[in-house]
């Protein structure tokens, strides 16, 4: 007999993205062995996902559901694809948006809804996990209505629950009484022991409070976030609760992610031709961009979230000795206005130089990883990062700062040894990256026999999940042996 898993999340590839956790609920339930884990998936039917998936969705049912002093509409839809079963929770008024998350107050109550409903479905499509996984704040409630209210009768009655932590620095927290009012739960809820952090209610902190076993996406970040840098103001609930938690690191879905296959990028290539086509990229994408058109130029990319996390204030501080250097820059990101504007300017000022693309683009992400030589991503913190994977399995070298995932899977270039897929620095220090980079840029234009090999390496590098889900099936057995 098979185990039953259900994934509950706020966005999943193919249907809605913001960022990695997308691509990790929408990839992993694929790698499962399917004979002996059936996983199901449940995500919001957010007004912004397109047409041609809704049309492909099936109306299941709907009833309304009690929510503290509200009732709500719960709309079922349902599709299979690619073999997993998705849910999809219906609700106008929640899930309107033309974007997934808005202002926190709202998503506070969008998402004590959907971790309500997502629950309150399962006996209505006759589905009953063993174990909910659960990922980020969004569905952080999951496993205290599961010790609540839906604590009692047969059905409900034994479910574990895992709640995996792709990001500690978002938590949902909003002040009690207004979640108090939201989610229903009774004022006993909301102490230090439970949802109470610093005077708010927090829905991860309950999350990982009530959940059977918590994950985070590397094992660097699982023992990071013990440690107050790292820890979000949760760093003592980490040490308290790290006898159940482990560090799983992310992987790629090789076969949407595959520049043999990739229908998205100017020319196919592979670890064995990869010195004749790949540079047929980095034209076209040097074309498309408005870069001067030179196959020897080294072609650095970024394709990211704009945000302090992603160490844009280092980019910041050198941006302009960078563009003295014999290197062309592509950035593919949207986010903070002062790095969307960072961008914008240096892409005016050097123009044949640095191309800012402020917008997102899931085909110019795949051109740019495709076309680079190599990839800058100096985290501050990373909790795992699937885009340094990205460039590895396009043969575009990252350039990384030594924190979290960075860390786990960038193995640094040993010129020594000729061992190494990628560049890496350990502080977070504007000028040191810069070194790396030039380190990076010497190696490329003076060893080119060694950077080639090094690609080499780094295309043939696995990063697929076929160990990582081992690993979460080795965790479900555990939970329910
Ligand atoms: P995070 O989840 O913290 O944003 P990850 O590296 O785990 O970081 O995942 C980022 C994902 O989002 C990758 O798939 C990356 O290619 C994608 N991405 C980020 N920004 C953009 C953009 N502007 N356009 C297209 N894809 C983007
Ligand atoms: C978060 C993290 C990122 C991770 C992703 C998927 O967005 O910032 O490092 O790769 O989740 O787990």
């Amino acid at each position: 007999m098979s185990r039953k898993v259900l994934f509950v999340a706020s966005e999943c590839v193919p249907f809605v993205k913001t960022g990695g956790l997308a691509d990790v609920v929408g990839s992993l339930p694929k790698y499962f062995d399917q004979e002996a884990y059936e996983v199901r998936v449940i995500v919001p039917n957010y007004r912004c996902i397109g047409a041609d998936w809704k049309d492909k969705m099936n109306f299941v049912t709907s009833f309304y559901m009690d929510m503290a002093w509200r009732s709500q509409y719960v709309g079922i839809l349902e599709m299979k694809y690619e073999g997993i079963q998705y849910y999809f929770i219906d609700n106008e008024y929640y899930f309107a948006g033309d974007r997934p998350y808005g202002y926190i107050h709202e998503d506070i109550e969008k998402f004590a809804f959907f971790s309500r409903a997502a629950l309150s479905i399962l006996p209505v499509v006759d589905y009953r996990p063993d174990i909910i996984h659960c990922h980020d704040w969004q569905t952080g409630l999951v496993p205290v209505y599961l010790k609540d209210s839906f604590r009692e009768g047969e059905f409900y009655a034994g479910m574990k629950s895992m709640m995996t932590i792709h990001n500690l620095k978002f938590q949902g927290m909003w002040n009690i009484p207004a979640v108090q009012d939201a989610t229903g739960l009774a004022m006993s809820y909301f102490t230090s022991d439970k949802l109470e952090a610093f005077g708010d209610a927090n829905y991860l902190k309950g999350g990982i409070v009530y959940a059977d076993v918590v994950t985070t996406v590397s094992r660097t970040y699982a023992e990071e976030i013990k440690t107050p840098f790292f820890g979000e103001h949760l760093d003592g609930l980490m040490r308290a609760r790290s006898n159940a938690l482990h560090g799983i690191v992310n992987g790629l879905d090789y076969k949407e992610w595959n520049p043999k296959t990739d229908p998205l990028i100017y020319k196919n290539y592979s670890a064995e031709n990869f010195k004749t086509n790949k540079v047929k990229n980095k034209l076209g994408l040097q074309e498309e961009l408005g870069l001067e058109i030179d196959k020897k130029k080294m072609l650095i990319g970024i394709v990211s979230r704009l945000t302090d996390q992603k160490g844009f204030d280092l980019i910041d501080c050198v941006m302009d000795e960078l563009c003295q250097d014999e290197v062309q820059i592509v950035v593919l990101g949207t986010g903070e206005d002062r790095y969307e504007n960072l961008f914008r300017h240096f892409a005016w000022k050097y123009n044949k130089k640095v191309a800012a693309c402020i917008c997102y683009s899931n085909e110019l992400s795949h051109k740019i990883y495709a076309g680079c030589d190599a990839f800058l991503m100096p985290s501050l913190f990373e909790p795992c990062g699937l885009s340094q994977l990205m460039s590895l399995r396009y043969g575009a070298l990252p350039i990384v700062r030594e924190t979290g995932g960075l860390k786990d899977t960038v193995e640094p270039y040993n010129e020594f040894e000729e061992t190494g897929t990628g560049f890496s620095f350990s502080n977070y220090n504007a000028h040191e990256m810069l070194a790396m980079i030039r380190y990076a840029q010497a190696v490329y234009y003076d060893k080119k026999k060694s950077w080639n090999k090094m690609v080499k390496r780094a295309m043939e590098a696995d990063f697929s999940w076929d160990s990582s889900a081992r690993q979460y099936e080795a965790l479900y057995d555990s939970m329910t042996s």
